[in-house]
């Protein structure tokens, strides 16, 4: 299976290199205050109507940041490294975080995964601006090493030095009690730690360790608003890039601690630790659990939840220290420049759990009950049916409620693509410009005519923005079944120069040549640039759903609090009339209507 891939790969590799005029991959060696360290300058050749590289990236894969995150460091802070004599050899990935084992990975995994992949344009240049990536999946999956973020387009492109890193996922990065036992956040430290590498050891590799942006798209887009708002970390980076996923992201972050605590509990009890009646017994028998099995026991726990994602961050106090809108609200965040924004359907990933028996379905249809019902059960601000009922005052087009064939499926993509990203996104750009900060927001809405198995109704999913972000159509180690058009290629390196060049300079329209202006966002103003391959200027685009989401159902959810509560109480009421006093009725009816058959 293994060795199948690869030989694939080598057949495209000779493919995207048949323009290669200069060498072959050469050894070469970079002197960091932790030791030296060899990696490889590859030949890097892409050429068509549209670009043409021919040039060489220095890459350098699975250096560690931290010392291995095993036995007592397991659920505990990174280490950072010690200094090595050796030279380390930095020509091969190493192995990825545990993650999902049913999903058929191919990669190694291991719980020693604390390494980043640095790629550069020269590292006998100097002063290269920094770009590191901080990869999504949830916070329960993905890798920095994977193909889908190869930093070879972007540093040819972009001249820049490009890192991506591995921190600890699901279980292993967010167990968490509550307590200082197990506290949490282990993921987000190594994340900070690899941050604080970057900045001390990033100039004998090029770059210019004051000239360091963070991006990342879903858990990594949470992420990079988790280090805004993370005063640890503010000392090693200069901007942020949050795509489809900022600190305000309702999925990446558990707010209610006792809920993550009952998540670790059922972790241990699914890993063999029944028995622990507290959070140091929990603690000290879970570390003893041999690494598969714990990610096996997390991902059953996981399988058992329907809304939030358990094994996410968590509010502990020292890392994410209060509620991130509390901190928005302060302004206890680093001041500096960000880009952000979401896709126009990032939410149907959330229709698929919603909705999961209709995933095979090409046209799916909701009635409007179903379609309450999924509201209910995974709109994240659902406390009462006050608030189903507010969304559906909202959303629905009234003149077709009447029509027994109403298909309420798509608004419900709608209203959560609103909830989960569009407007939590809105809500971090307004608390960055209105203290003053530079921000550029974006609404993306090109869909690739994609003829694969991903159905029509998905819309413009989560991360479709990443292919073009990223220059996937000259990533040698992407393998597109549809080719890119001209057209599309344009675009992608349109957006290219939009990112890179805010990496660099903080502003989107300075540096390599963009074609249409992106105006600031400001408060009033509202800019928005509609990334698509004929970019327009959408200010104020979905206002309405933002003060929706963003002061009304937040206005509701205080005031109808109490209600919760004796709404609450009245379910309990109507399921025991239901369930109990209810049958018992019938079979008091149905004895009352025999007996009357039976009269005269
Ligand atoms: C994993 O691989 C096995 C054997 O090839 C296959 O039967 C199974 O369906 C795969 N599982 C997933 C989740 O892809
Ligand atoms: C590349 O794409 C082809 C055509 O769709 C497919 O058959 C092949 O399995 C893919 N290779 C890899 C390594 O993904
Ligand atoms: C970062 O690098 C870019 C490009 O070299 C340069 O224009 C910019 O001034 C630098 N910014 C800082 C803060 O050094």
């Amino acid at each position: 299976m293994k060795y199948r891939f690869s030989r694939l790969c080598g057949v495209l590799y000779l493919m995207a290199f048949v323009h290669m005029t200069t060498s072959q991959i050469s050894p070469i060696v970079v002197s960091t205050a932790m030791g030296d360290i060899m990696g490889e300058r590859t030949p890097f050749a892409y050429q068509d109507q549209v670009v043409s590289v021919d040039t060489t990236v220095d890459i350098f894969r699975g250096i560690p940041y931290a010392k291995p995150p095993v036995g007592d460091l397991r659920f505990a802070k990174p280490q950072p490294m010690e200094p090595w004599l050796e030279t380390y050899d930095a020509t091969f990935f190493r192995p990825i975080c545990w993650q999902i084992v049913e999903n058929n990975i191919t990669e190694e995994q291991s719980e020693d995964c604390l390494h980043l992949n640095v790629f550069s344009p020269d590292v006998q240049g100097s002063g290269y601006p920094v770009v590191v990536h901080i990869h999504g999946g949830g916070f329960i999956q993905g890798t920095g090493n994977s193909a889908y973020h190869d930093g070879r387009p972007m540093v040819s492109l972009g001249d820049v030095v490009y890192v991506t890193m591995n921190y600890r996922l699901n279980a292993f990065g967010f167990l968490s009690t509550g307590d200082p036992e197990m506290i949490g956040n282990y993921g987000l430290w190594d994340q900070s730690l690899s941050l604080k590498w970057i900045k001390e050891n990033i100039e004998p590799f090029g770059g210019d360790p004051n000239n360091i942006t963070i991006i990342g798209q879903s858990a990594g887009g949470a992420s990079v608003g988790f280090h805004l708002i993370a005063e640890q970390s503010w000392n090693y980076f200069h901007r942020g890039i949050l795509m489809s996923g900022n600190m305000m992201a309702p999925w990446g972050l558990e707010t209610d601690s006792e809920k993550a605590r009952s998540d670790a509990f059922l972790v241990g009890r699914l890993a063999g630790c029944e028995d622990a009646t507290n959070s140091q017994e929990l603690r000290d028998c879970l570390r003893q659990v041999e690494e598969e099995r714990l990610i096996i026991a997390a991902n059953a726990a996981l399988a058992t939840t329907t809304n939030v994602i358990p094994l996410v961050p968590t509010i502990d106090g020292e890392f994410i220290t209060d509620d991130p809108r509390h901190l928005l609200e302060q302004e206890k965040f680093k001041m500096c420049d960000v880009m952000l924004g979401n896709t126009k359907d990032d939410g149907s990933l959330v229709a698929m759990r919603a909705y999961i028996e209709l995933i095979p379905s090409p046209d799916p249809y909701s009635d409007y009950e179903t379609f309450l019902d999924r509201v209910a059960r995974f709109t994240y601000t659902y406390t009462n049916d006050v608030i189903v009922n507010s969304i559906a005052q909202q959303y629905l087009d009234w003149e077709d409620f009447d029509d027994p064939d109403t298909n309420y499926f798509y608004k419900y993509i709608e209203l959560i693509t609103d909830e989960a990203f569009h407007c939590t996104s809105e809500h971090t750009a307004r608390a960055y410009a209105m203290s003053g900060n530079s921000v550029y927001r974006y609404y993306y809405t090109y869909r690739r005519p994609l003829s694969v198995s991903i159905p029509r109704w998905y819309g413009v999913g989560h991360g479709y923005d990443m292919p073009y972000v990223f220059g996937h159509f000259m990533n040698p180690r992407m393998n597109s079944t549809v080719p890119y058009s001209r057209e599309e290629k344009q675009f992608s390196l349109q957006m290219m120069s939009y990112y890179t060049n805010f990496a660099k300079t903080g502003n989107p329209n300075v540096g390599n040549e963009v074609t249409f202006p992106w105006d600031r966002f400001t408060v009033p103003g509202l800019n928005i640039l509609e990334e698509k391959p004929d970019f327009e200027a959408i200010p104020g685009a979905r206002a309405e759903f933002n003060a929706f989401w963003n002061y009304y159902v937040l206005r509701l959810v205080t005031y109808s609090a109490d209600l919760s509560e004796a709404e609450h109480q009245w379910r309990e009421e109507f399921n025991r009339w239901k369930n109990d006093d209810l049958p018992a009725w019938r079979v008091d009816f149905q004895d009352y209507q025999d007996s009357d058959q039976c009269s005269p």
